[in-house]
């Protein structure tokens, strides 16, 4: 089937890389010149692992190309992802301007029937907002269209085989033919037909994706409240992780049993830092919008932000009763990204810790396998160092931010050799206290009993 993806973010590149892939023909567009130009000339404007594979293949089999000019994509394309971004208004709502602008070039580009698919996270009813929007701006060119909802939910960091691997494939649609096209469109991966270079030689054995067809506001509310949810086991176990430092428990003791119940599942049971990125956050904020314009207070997931947003006012104060003065310290950061895997520090919490330490005057030195070069323009007064031991050399204090793995191989005796004050604040729980302490440092995480043996650190 011949396809236009609109934006060349996280989201498009993925979704384009892979649908071509997988057999489809795919022309990417994105309204950013630069980043098309980048594309061309075959390089990613992300990090995405895996994903330079998947394209590099894709283009080669001639079924991906890129166009900064929109009408090029729209005009020939039987079905249209849009893969804009939708980042939140001061007011917490998903700001929908790019979809609306999005809508107008696909009206004004037109000429026959298109199955326009929301893909970008959007409140629910937007769908219908969409149809009318394309009916408008379209009605003097004679095209019809059908809208449909097929939220993504893609991880960062393991985008590509989530995406050839989904457990499920969510579709709102109004009419079976966009069912029936959208079948179609993920037959490929429905059926496991399709070269994957994540498992090479062969994927792992696993169920079939579950395609679920919805109403289209279904689909919308179920990408947001899927999110929410994360969103609120995340914050649950910092709660219980806050309990634990003052009761003497081990918050990975108490989550992993409690994970053990199948009824509520290990995963995203993880205290620490809090959430960040550019889903979960905006995501629960346009969640809670959405109920308050219906009538719906969500206190629930009110909480789950403020308890989120208190994750770094505690681990701020962590680090300043651990240093004592934070003025004119050297604080050593290792990781910006708001997870490990991806280059990706939109609202990264490592980004608002080290703002808040440059804030009270420390010399921060920060690093990250991969996110320095777009974390630079936010850290104005931090510098970036690619070597962690470098980082570390006459640090008063090392804080891990982001759960890299290569963090967890460094040789921390010499890491010990090479700090002034063998200080480390671990904000996501990733190396072993006892261990630690046998190395000689003084050492601070979230919710683990340590902390609390010389209730130095307890909050
Ligand atoms: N990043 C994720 O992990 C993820 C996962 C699931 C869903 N989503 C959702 O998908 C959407 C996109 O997210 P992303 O992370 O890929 O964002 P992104 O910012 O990386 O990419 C958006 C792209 O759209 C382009 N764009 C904006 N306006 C445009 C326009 N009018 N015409 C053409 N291109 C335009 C931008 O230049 C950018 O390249 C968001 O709604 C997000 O919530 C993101």
């Amino acid at each position: 089937m011949r396809l236009a993806v609109i934006g060349c973010g996280y989201v498009g590149l993925v979704t384009g890389s892979c649908l071509a892939e997988a057999g489809h023909e795919v022309m990417a567009t994105d309204n950013d010149p630069v980043r098309i130009g980048m594309l061309n000339a075959g390089r990613l404007p992300i990090y995405e692992p895996g994903l330079d594979k998947v394209m590099e293949s894709a283009i080669a089999a001639g079924r991906l190309r890129f166009t900064s000019d929109c009408a090029q994509a729209v005009t020939p394309a039987d079905a249209i992802f849009i893969c804009v971004g939708t980042p939140p208004l001061e007011s917490g709502e998903a700001d929908l301007s790019a979809i609306d602008n999005v809508a107008r070039q696909i009206a004004a580009a037109s000429r026959s029937p298109k199955l326009v698919i929301e893909k970008s996270t959007v409140p629910a009813q937007t769908g219908e907002q969409l149809r009318h929007a394309l009916h408008v701006y379209g009605r003097s060119k004679g095209a019809t269209f059908r809208v449909a909802s097929n939220p993504e939910f893609l991880r960062e960091g393991t985008a590509v085989g989530d995406f050839f691997h989904p457990d499920r494939i969510v579709v709102g649609v109004e009419d079976v033919e966009s069912e029936a096209q959208l079948r179609e469109i993920y037959k490929p991966f429905l059926e496991g037909r399709f070269h994957c270079p994540v498992h090479e030689p062969k994927c792992p054995a696993g169920p079939a994706p579950v395609f679920l067809v919805t109403t289209i506001a279904s689909a919308e509310l179920i990408k947001h409240a899927s999110n929410s949810f994360l969103g609120l086991k995340i914050s649950y176990a910092n709660l219980i992780a806050d309990l634990c430092e003052k009761l003497g428990g081990n918050v990975e003791e108490v989550t992993r049993a409690v994970g053990l119940d199948p009824r509520i599942g290990p995963h995203f049971l993880n205290d620490g830092l809090g959430f960040g990125g550019f889903c979960l956050p905006k995501d629960i904020q346009a969640f809670i919008r959405l109920a308050e314009k219906n009538g719906i207070d969500f206190s629930l997931l009110k909480e789950v932000e403020a308890v989120n947003k208190r994750r770094i006012d505690q681990f701020v104060e962590k680090v300043r009763r651990a240093l004592w003065v934070v003025k004119e310290k050297t604080v050593g950061v290792l990781g910006l990204a708001f997870k490990p895997n991806t280059d990706d520090v939109r609202f990264a919490p490592a980004i608002e810790v080290v703002r808040r330490l440059l804030a009270e005057g420390a010399t921060v030195r920060a690093s990250d396998p991969v996110a320095m070069e777009r974390a630079r323009p936010l850290l104005n007064g931090a510098a970036f160092v690619a070597d962690p031991y470098e980082v570390a050399h006459g640090a008063d204090a090392l804080l891990l931010l982001t759960e890299w793995k290569e963090y967890r191989e460094l040789d921390w005796k010499r890491i010990y050799r090479e700090m002034a004050r063998p200080l480390i604040v671990d904000a996501r729980n990733m190396l072993p206290p006892a261990k630690m302490k046998e190395l000689g440092f003084e050492y601070h995480s979230f919710g683990r009993p340590d902390l609390t043996a010389n209730t130095v650190l307890t909050l």
